[in-house]
C-alpha cells in the first residue's frame, strides 16, 4: 500500500495511540533514562564537548542531522521534538552567535531539561541564540519563511499526524530552505496489533513509516531533491527489519522569472567517471548547465566537493545586480 491518501488515512483516522501517550512516555524519559530508547547514535566527539552530561544521558536520537547538515554561521535552525536539547546545542555552535536556533517539544519535563543546560552551554560558548518553546510539531510556534534549516531525531515516527508536521516544516521554511530529518524507517508497513501498542510507539517502533510513505508525505507537500541515506538497522520486532534513515529534502518556491533557472553550470570533480544526479547525467569534469535549484542542491555539505559550481552573474557582478540580467 504505497498510496498517499492509505497513509494518511492510517495516522489521522486510528488514534489507539495519542498524543498523550507520547507526551507521558517522554515525561518519565526525560527523569529517567531510557536504556531501550538509546539508539547507538554516533556523534562526533568534538561537537559535544560544551555539552552537560545530563543532555547525553537523555539523548534519544537515532542519527545525526546537524553534522550531516553542517548549518552555516548566520543561519536560523529549528529542531523538531528537542527533547533534552542535544542537537539545539550542537546547532547553537555551527550558527555562531549571529545563528538562532529554536528546539519546539511539547513535553514540560524534556524542556526543563534542556532549559536548565542551556545555561552552561552558553557559557561554555559564550553567546546566548538558543530558544526552546513549548508546542506541539503540528501546529509549530514560528513565523512563516523564517527558518533556514529544520532537523529532527527520531520524532517524526511518534505522531499521529505526520502529514500536518510535513506542513508545518514547509511554512516555515525560507525559500531555498531545507529538512534533514533522522528518523526510523520500516521496512514493511507496521501492522495494526503492533500500531496500537503504545510503549512500541513510545519506543520509535510503531509509529514508523516505510520509506515511500515518507516520501510521498515530503512530495505531497512540495519538497524537492530528496537525498536517502540508510544509516543502520535499529532492530527487528515481531520479524519487521528497523532502520535508521537520514533524509533531506529542498523548499523551492516556483520561480516567476523562466530565463532564472538555467543560468549556473555543474562541473563534476569525482571520485567516479560518471554519476546520475535529479536525473541528469555528469560526466567527470564535463560542464553541464543546470538550474538553480539543482545548485543549491549540489552546494550542500551532503555533496560537499563533488560539483564545482560557476555562477555567470556572480563572475560578472556587474550583470547580477539585475533581476532580468540572465536574459540580455
Ligand atoms: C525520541 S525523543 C527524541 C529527543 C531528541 N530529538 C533527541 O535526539 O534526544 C522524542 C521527543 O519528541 C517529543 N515529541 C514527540 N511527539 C511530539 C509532538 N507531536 N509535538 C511536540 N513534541 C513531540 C517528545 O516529547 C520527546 O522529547
Amino acid at each position: 500500500m504505497n498510496d498517499m491518501a492509505s497513509c494518511c488515512d492510517k495516522n489521522s483516522d486510528k488514534e489507539d495511540v495519542s498524543r498523550d501517550d507520547v507526551q507521558s512516555f517522554y515525561s518519565k524519559a526525560a527523569v529517567t533514562a531510557q536504556e531501550s530508547l538509546c539508539c547507538p547514535t554516533q556523534y562526533d566527539s568534538s561537537e559535544l564537548s560544551h555539552i552537560p552530561k545530563e543532555v547525553l544521558e537523555i539523548s534519544y536520537g537515532c542519527g545525526s542531522p546537524i553534522g550531516k547538515a553542517a548549518p552555516q554561521e548566520g543561519q536560523t535552525v529549528l529542531d523538531l521534538g528537542s527533547g533534552g536539547g542535544i542537537d539545539c546545542f550542537i546547532a547553537a555552535k555551527y550558527v555562531g552567535k549571529t545563528g538562532h536556533v529554536y528546539g519546539i517539544d511539547m513535553t514540560e519535563e524534556m524542556l526543563n531539561v534542556a532549559r536548565q543546560n542551556a545555561d552552561q552551554v552558553v557559557k561554555n560558548l559564550g553567546y546566548n541564540n538558543i530558544e526552546f518553546k513549548q508546542g506541539f510539531l503540528e501546529n509549530i510556534p514560528i513565523e512563516d519563511m523564517s527558518v533556514d534549516l529544520v532537523t529532527s531525531n527520531c520524532v517524526i515516527n511518534l505522531s499521529t499526524k505526520k502529514g500536518d508536521i510535513f506542513k508545518e516544516i514547509h511554512r516555515i521554511l525560507k525559500n531555498e530552505g531545507r529538512f534533514l530529518i533522522a528518523d526510523i524507517i520500516s521496512e514493511v508497513e507496521v501492522p495494526e496489533e503492533m500500531r496500537n501498542n503504545k510503549e512500541l510507539w513510545g519506543e520509535c517502533i510503531s509509529g514508523a513509516l516505510t520509506l515511500q510513505e515518507f516520501l510521498n508525505y515530503a512530495r505531497d507537500n512540495q519538497f524537492k531533491g530528496l537525498h536517502i541515506q540508510k544509516d543502520y538497522l535499529w532492530k527487528e520486532v515481531g520479524g519487521i527489519k528497523f532502520y535508521s534513515y537520514t533524509i533531506e529534502g529542498y523548499k523551492f518556491s516556483s520561480r516567476e522569472n523562466p530565463c532564472d533557472s538555467n543560468s549556473v553550470f555543474a562541473t563534476y570533480a569525482g571520485p567516479f567517471d560518471t554519476v546520475i544526479f535529479q536525473g541528469t547525467k555528469f560526466q567527470l569534469g564535463v560542464t553541464v548547465e543546470i538550474d538553480r535549484n539543482t545548485a543549491i542542491m549540489m552546494s550542500s555539505h551532503s555533496y560537499s566537493g563533488q560539483f564545482i559550481i560557476t555562477d555567470p552573474k556572480i563572475e560578472k557582478p556587474t550583470e547580477s545586480n539585475s533581476e532580468t540580467s540572465c536574459c540580455s
